[in-house]
């Protein structure tokens, strides 16, 4: 609903030079902090891929875990964790990817995602796409099929919907 969006805007708190300085942070935390709007937004979030046979949803660490955690309830699918090197106890595959400066790197459980399995890959922000890519690079290296991404927010001024494959990104808002 649009009064979906707007709720969920003015909740969003803009915030100037925060990791660095001359980057406006999108903090989404007031959204989650409001369990009414909490619901809304994940059942948002989940609607495009109620019926798609989702069997797994991949949350990406950090803000992607809170959000992608209560959507694969929604979906009845499990939930695997997308981390950062060296947090996974168990076996794992591994992703490098660029980021604005240096690189960085995502990882999986080998058992996360199985050969078959269709997978949603979730995340608060899509922003150049990089860190959704890298995700979506070990879902398939485990033989997952990428069904789609759902974010809260898509930042449409940078490529990261093309790149990920503009039919396949389900934003609830974009900038
Ligand atoms: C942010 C955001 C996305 C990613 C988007 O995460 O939460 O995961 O950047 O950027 P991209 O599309 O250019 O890859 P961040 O790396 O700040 O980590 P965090 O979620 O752990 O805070
Ligand atoms: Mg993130």
């Amino acid at each position: 609903d649009s009064t979906l969006l707007e709720d969920v805007k003015a909740r969003i708190r803009d915030v100037q030079d925060f990791p660095k300085p001359g980057i406006l942070f999108k903090d989404v935390t007031p959204v989650l902090a409001d369990p009414h709007l909490f619901g809304r937004v994940v059942n948002a979030m989940a609607a495009p891929f109620r019926g798609r046979h989702i069997t797994k949803v991949v949350g990406v660490e950090a803000r992607g875990f809170l959000l992608g955690a209560p959507i694969a309830l929604a979906l009845h699918a499990g939930f695997a964790p997308a981390r950062k090197p060296g947090k996974l106890p168990w076996h794992t595959v591994t992703e490098r990817y660029a980021l604005e400066y240096g690189d960085d790197g995502l990882q999986l459980h080998e058992d996360a995602v199985a050969r078959g399995d269709r997978v949603l890959i979730v995340d608060d922000l899509l922003a150049t796409g990089g860190t959704a890519d890298a995700t979506a690079k070990l879902v398939t290296k485990l033989g997952g099929e990428v069904v789609g991404y759902s974010v809260l927010i898509s930042l449409d001024f940078l490529p990261g919907r093309e790149r990920l494959g503009r039919e396949k990104v389900c934003a609830l808002i974009s900038y």
